[in-house]
């Protein structure tokens, strides 16, 4: 089992640097390294086709030029969608990237990711093998430039299941009270916490129980400097130039 897990600066890309780009998009990472920022976060479902890709909705609404279910469609469909105008028209022609494109480019660039597994209903299982099989071709396991992370526990429970080294986040939006059972028997490096329910008690709580402490989403320089001196060790955030201090 590795710990070993050194985000410098200490500040996540969300979904790339998404205050300046569309988010999970090869811009938002490009930007995010162009800001000097070494980690990123994004989100991983798979297509239809089986092809993990980057994306964080489960319509396709919002983050393109199309409606409906992302479920169902393959990738060669998906590629043909726009991922970018919805954000402004510079980004026109943007598309929904495979986790291989953009895993490709962070090679590239000698940067690091939080991988977020989110798995379409169901698919907890086939997710994670296609993304730990992705991984692996870009990155030799286990690493400490990846960090996985999930809300769905099963889905950790399959990544620690078919990986004992990989590095682990686990992911808490509401504050659960057994959290620190879950991340023990997950043999977890990081707790990755929604910000708008941390405290100076629950911080302290994670730190004393060995884990680093990641918060999102940090917008704000000055709530990232108090979460700072909690003991926080990173935050994720989308626009992680204004959040450095
Ligand atoms: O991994 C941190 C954060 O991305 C979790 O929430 O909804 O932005 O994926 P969400
Ligand atoms: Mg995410």
């Amino acid at each position: 089992m590795i710990h070993s897990l050194q985000i410098k600066p200490p500040v996540i890309a969300h979904r790339g640097a998404s205050a300046y780009a569309p988010e999970n998009t090869l811009s938002s990472f490009t930007r995010a390294a162009q800001l000097g920022i070494q980690w990123v976060e994004f989100d991983v479902m798979l297509a239809a086709c089986g092809t993990p890709i980057v994306f964080h909705d489960e319509t396709l609404d919002r983050t393109t030029d199309r409606q409906g279910d992302i479920g169902g469609h393959p990738y060669r469909y998906l590629q043909t969608l726009d991922a970018g105008a919805w954000f402004h028209s510079k980004f026109a022609g943007e598309r929904i990237p495979t986790l291989a494109q953009v895993l490709a480019l962070l090679k590239e660039a000698g940067m690091c990711a939080n991988v977020e597994i989110k798995p379409l209903p169901g698919q907890d299982k086939e997710t994670i093998l296609a993304t730990l099989k992705t991984v692996s071709t870009y990155f030799t396991q286990p690493n400490t430039s990846i960090l996985f992370s999930s809300f769905s526990i099963d889905a950790l429970k399959y990544l620690r299941e078919a990986s004992k080294e990989c590095l682990i986040g686990f992911l808490m939006h509401d504050w659960l009270d057994d959290w620190k059972h879950v991340a023990d028997e997950l043999q977890c490096v990081s707790m990755n916490v929604n910000e708008e329910i941390m405290t100076k008690e629950r911080a302290q709580a994670i730190k004393q129980a060995g884990y680093q402490l990641l918060c999102y989403t940090v917008n704000h320089a000055e709530r990232a400097k108090e979460l700072y001196s909690w003991g926080v060790d990173a935050v994720f955030s989308d626009c992680p130039d204004k959040v450095l201090g």
